[in-house]
């Protein structure tokens, strides 16, 4: 996030978060462009190699708009989406659709017809039973559909539970070590009139921060590739080795540069490639957070101040409802009165929103500066899986998220109206009230 300081105030772009804040209203996300692009960019540069196509394709979970994509699009990224509603809007942004992987543990048969009727690149096969139904519609709709099936590498990756993927009981993916149902879905593909066989997709979890946990997952899926290859006679092309590239939230965090987990990451299927005698063609990488945490921020308007005990609150004009990270994962964040920039970090303060919740608290202790009623609060690094876990919890709208460039500011998503947020709402019958 390109942010500087003038007059005490934070500049977000070359624009001043109070006037941000005043035009807008708040609470309000807003995205560094810029930064989203030289994120992308970098993806982009260095996950290149000679001996296969790079493809980095931006998980839109982590912050899905038209917007967004429009951009993964303008910089050569595919999309990653999961659902009949990231399908629409990667759709609707003009997104190549054969740039596009359609993943979930669960898809419907409605989301698997519209992902057909759309000609998306590669579904993702999560199990058997969708290996079956996807058969089954793929026929019906005439379409010769590229699959890859998703396995469970087993790799513990350290990162908080909820957002690890791939220990041995995971939810996704069929396990590496069942013999049983890798056969069964050899079975079924081979059989397939419809479907294609392209290769595996693994992801081992999130905010990931030892670039050797990609390297050995890297190293497990081309061996297992290779054996599938030799044991069932199915070539292997494409490999989708998924995201997971931490960031920086608060000092404590250190992740690699994007460059350097790219780099090493090459080398590693490089190597395999080499080592194995491998076919690929084309290897997939699915990055979110990485693109959208450091491009993003949270503007809130300081509300009222109260001593507890002995904890400083400071309450904000939004909070589990626009992030449920802190509440939901214990997530850590950085933030600074945008308004008082100038003055030192004085007072130990528990920053908490306004939902009737205890666990409605965004940062549990931090120094910040002093801070008044009607003071705009930054909260750093929201850009992932903020808005996209956002909810109307206690009927507050969804903010909105501007896109800032060049000292100018424009909507990405509007915030939702009042209006907006009651127009799906009937009267009881006529009859019984
Ligand atoms: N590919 C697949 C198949 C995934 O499941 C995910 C994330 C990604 C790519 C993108 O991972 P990233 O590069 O963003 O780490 N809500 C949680 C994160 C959940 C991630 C789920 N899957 C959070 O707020 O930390």
């Amino acid at each position: 996030m390109a942010i500087t300081k003038e007059n005490g105030h934070l500049y977000i772009a070359g624009m001043d978060a109070k006037k941000i804040a005043q035009t807008y209203g708040t609470p309000v996300y807003v995205y560094d462009r810029q930064i989203i692009e030289e994120t992308m960019q970098e993806f982009a540069d260095s996950f290149v190699s000679k001996k296969f196509q790079g493809k980095p394709a931006y998980a839109s979970k982590a912050f899905s708009c038209k917007a967004m994509l429009q951009l993964a699009k303008q910089f050569g990224l595919g999309a990653d989406v999961v659902s009949l509603g990231e399908l629409e809007t990667a759709k609707r942004a003009g997104m190549d659709m054969g740039e596009v992987v359609f993943h979930g543990n669960n898809k419907s048969a409605c989301e698997l017809q519209k992902a057909l009727e759309y000609q998306t690149g590669l579904i993702v096969i999560d199990s058997l039973q969708e290996a079956m139904l996807l058969d089954a519609l793929a026929q019906a709709a005439q379409r010769k559909q590229d699959v890859l099936v998703r396995i469970n590498p087993g790799i513990d990756a350290h990162t908080h539970k909820y957002i690890q993927t791939a220990n041995l009981d995971s939810k996704f993916g069929i396990s590496i070590a069942d013999e049983t149902s890798l056969q069964e879905l050899a079975k079924i593909l081979k059989n397939s009139g419809a479907l294609n066989f392209k290769g595996f997709h693994a992801h081992i979890g999130s905010q990931i921060f030892e670039p050797e946990s990609f390297v050995k997952e890297t190293g497990v899926v081309c061996e297992f590739a290779k054996a599938f290859e030799d044991t069932y006679q199915m070539p292997v092309t494409v490999l989708d080795l998924g995201g997971g590239f931490g960031v920086r939230y608060t000092d404590a965090d250190k992740p690699a540069k994007v460059k350097d987990v790219c780099t090493l990451l090459v080398k590693a299927l490089e190597e395999q490639i080499d080592q194995l005698d491998l076919h690929l063609e084309k290897v997939i990488i699915e990055p979110g957070r990485a693109i959208a945490a450091p491009a993003g921020l949270t503007l809130y308007t300081v509300g009222f101040s109260k001593m507890a005990g002995e904890k400083q609150y400071v309450f904000v004009d939004g909070g589990m409802s626009d992030n449920i990270r802190p509440a939901l994962y214990q997530a850590a964040y950085d933030a600074d009165i945008a308004t008082n920039m100038d003055a030192p970090k004085s007072e130990e303060v528990c920053i908490a929103g306004k939902c009737c919740e205890s666990g409605d608290v965004l940062i549990e202790k931090t120094m910040l500066q002093p801070s008044h009623l009607g003071d705009i609060l930054a909260v750093y690094t929201t850009g992932a899986y903020g808005y996209s876990m956002a909810s109307n919890y206690n009927k507050l709208a969804f903010p909105g998220a501007l896109f800032v460039k060049d000292g100018k500011a424009s909507w990405a998503i509007r915030p939702q109206s009042l209006e907006q947020l009651l127009e799906r709402e009937e009267d009881l019958d006529a009859d019984t009230l």
